[in-house]
């Protein structure tokens, strides 16, 4: 693990802390915010009491709870156990008994430009059809449902019936190859896939449903009983008779009542796969009272959601936590209007996003920053076609966001008027963690700046203690919080030993941090060896792996690499076995082994993760215990000076991989 002094610096960073503009909220928007300076007040008077609130007015119980938490079996929590509920009930049904089944839930626009309009009384329909049809097909409580689907109005609905009958839903990203999708069908044991014959990106079909095959044809797959396929794209798919089934027939042939399972509060919603630091991902459990309540709150006050007005649009897909939280439970628990979108940003034409936020209104717009720098190197002009006056919040997660990126959203999607929420929080944390409050908070460019309401969040020293104001350290949460992971699946003792066996007592996020003279918290990025590429959260111990499976690779290792556009990049070292050891000498060899090994890395874990260079070395740079030191390959792939090479085994090695990548370049 590296200090956070010696970590990587995402693009841009290098001179947070000299960044003083702020801006505070017009007092217009501060008057009508829904999140005033006193929810800060009545969290600190009594935390739990704030939390037992929340849990009570912005989600409905079937059985109210008595108890707020229970740490008694830390660092595994229970929040409101002892009542009971429905998380597709919260999301849509209510909405519907409340009067407000004619509001439209999902504006649904395809990448081809094909529409679909969802009212939550459309969305109970639906969602109860796809509940019955569940059932049919044997899926019981406490079941798991693998969700391999592109960005569909099917997908939330095929998540939310998971949620009425009980099962917990593990959406895997439709980017993902057919061996990481096997790997999480086993890992969960899953009895039901729902996939989709294949779905748009970049103007033409791209085929899904071969990868469930083959996913299904390997190893530990055998609890699959049925394959439910949507049909998007229409291209011919190969069927399994017996097992594979259509979903519209299975919809058509169903009920459009279905009385949802009341759960308790504990009950698993669904388990999400994640990257860590070794090569196996993580399987992390989300429940659902304190789930569904913390998303709730944090998409409520966060984004000032006003449901009767308002029209939201979260660019991320549902194979991410924040397509869970923030597309998903939050703001249909929340009754929001929001648009979903299938495809890139680019198809047609680099304007595709602001025509929609043209098209639609939307009034709150919540996405990545590397999508904004994206859009900033395909110019102003762009945005500038399309009136955009209709937004009034913006957002940002997935990644810490360089200043001056902060500041084009501000002022070219924004016109200069609207707050920006750059929201911290991660796959475990279920929701937002520290964020601004856009009535509330002077922003800075560049930091999250505070925990929410209810959140107790702090930079610390390797001792643990809490470094002063303009200090750095670790980034860790003081005290557990409603929509905390509860564990890894199926792997307790991991989940202790990655969380909270670094500062005991206290939740290790992962990233470092500091604190501004104002004691405000800036994110500086992972401090050990995870890697965050276009806010997707990648290993560098599964990108090795990866690569050492590859017949030619002896030996691998990765870092991320700075860069403009994506935060970071995927750099490959790599050392050849020695019977291809000449295959890169010439630039063109080299090239041609870049290529392979790229495709490789993309059949074993998915396109996202191939990697942007692979660079052929004699050498990788070790201390004397073995560990490589991806300190000084990360200065190679930054094209920087070689830092303090005194620690390796053998000091000339650095010099051998310079010379040797001089050589070839
Ligand atoms: O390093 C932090 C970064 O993303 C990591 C979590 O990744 P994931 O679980 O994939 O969830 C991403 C979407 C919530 C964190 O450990 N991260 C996320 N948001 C921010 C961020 N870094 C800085 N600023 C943020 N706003």
């Amino acid at each position: 693990m590296t200090t956070p002094t010696g970590s990587p610096q995402p693009a841009g960073l290098e001179n947070l802390l000299h960044e003083n503009r702020s801006f505070p909220p017009s007092p217009e928007f501060a008057a009508q915010a829904n999140a005033q300076p006193s929810l800060y007040e009545e969290a600190a008077a009594d935390r739990l009491g704030f939390w037992a609130e929340q849990a009570r007015e912005l989600v409905t119980w079937q059985t109210p709870f008595t108890q707020t938490l229970d740490w008694s079996d830390a660092p595994v929590a229970r929040w409101f156990a002892d009542g009971t509920l429905n998380a597709a009930y919260n999301a849509v049904d209510r909405h519907v008994e409340a009067g407000h089944g004619d509001r439209v839930a999902l504006h649904f626009e395809g990448e081809p430009g094909d529409t679909r309009t969802v009212t939550y009384a459309d969305l109970q329909r639906e969602v109860s059809r796809a509940a019955n049809a569940l059932a049919a097909l044997g899926v019981q409580k406490g079941d798991r449902v693998v969700i391999y689907l592109p960005m569909l109005v099917e997908s939330v609905v095929a998540m939310l019936a998971c949620a009425r009958v009980g099962a917990a839903h593990s959406v895997v990203f439709g980017g993902f190859s057919a061996d990481a999708l096997r790997s999480r069908i086993a890992d969960a044991e899953a009895t039901l896939v729902i996939t989709a014959d294949g779905g748009y990106r970049r103007g033409a079909p791209s085929a899904l449903k071969p990868a469930v095959d083959e996913a299904l044809a390997g190893e530990g797959t055998e609890s699959v009983k049925h394959v439910l396929v949507v049909r998007r794209t229409e291209q011919d798919t190969a069927w399994t008779e017996g097992r594979d089934v259509w979903w519209h027939e299975a919809l058509e042939a169903a009920d459009t009542y279905h009385e949802p399972v009341w759960v308790d509060a504990e009950h698993p919603l669904f388990i999400l796969y994640t990257s860590g630091t070794t090569g196996k991902p993580k399987g992390i459990l989300h429940t659902t009272g304190g789930y569904l309540t913390q998303t709730a709150y944090t998409h409520r006050n966060v984004f000032d959601l006003k449901p009767e007005s308002d029209v939201y649009w979260c660019t991320a897909d549902i194979g991410w936590i924040t397509g869970h939280s923030y597309v998903v439970y939050g703001p249909l628990v929340n009754g929001a209007t929001q648009v979903i979108y299938e495809g890139t940003p680019d198809t047609p034409h680099r304007g595709r996003w602001w025509e929609l936020v043209q098209k639609y209104k939307v009034t709150i717009l919540y996405t990545a920053p590397t999508a904004i720098r994206t859009c900033m190197k395909w110019g102003a002009d762009i945005p500038g076609e399309f009136d955009l006056s209709s937004l009034r919040v913006l957002g940002s997660v997935g990644e810490p966001i360089n200043p001056e990126a902060w500041m084009w959203y501000r002022r070219v999607i924004g016109g200069d008027r609207t707050p920006i929420v750059d929201t911290w929080w991660q796959t475990e944390t279920g929701a937002i963690m520290i964020s601004p409050l856009p009535g509330v908070t002077a922003a800075k460019p560049g930091s999250a700046q505070v925990p929410l309401p209810g959140i107790v969040a702090d930079v610390v020293d390797d001792e643990a203690k809490p470094v002063p104001d303009g200090g750095g350290g670790y980034l860790v949460l003081s005290e557990p919080w409603p929509s905390m992971l509860r564990g890894i699946w199926g792997d307790l003792q991991r989940y202790k030993d990655t969380y909270w066996s670094r500062f005991p007592g206290l939740y290790f996020a992962g990233d470092g941090a500091k604190k501004d003279d104002d004691g405000d918290i800036w994110l500086l990025g992972r401090v050990d060896d995870v890697m965050n590429v276009s806010g997707h959260r990648l290993s560098t111990t599964e990108i090795e792996s990866a690569l050492v499976s590859h017949d030619i690779v002896a030996e691998a290792a990765v870092v991320g690499a700075n860069d403009e556009t994506t935060g970071q990049a995927v750099v490959a070292f790599v050392i050849l076995r020695g019977e291809h050891a000449d295959r890169a000498s010439t630039p063109e060899g080299a090239a041609e082994v870049q290529a392979e090994l790229r495709n490789h890395v993309g059949k074993e874990i998915g396109p996202i993760a191939k990697p942007k260079k692979v660079l052929v070395v004699p050498e990788l740079p070790k201390t004397r215990s073995g560990k490589i030191m991806r300190r000084l390959l990360r200065d190679v792939a930054e094209n920087r000076t070689v830092g303090d090479a005194t620690t390796l085994a053998d000091s000339s090695v650095m010099e051998l991989i310079s010379a040797g990548l001089a050589t070839t370049k």
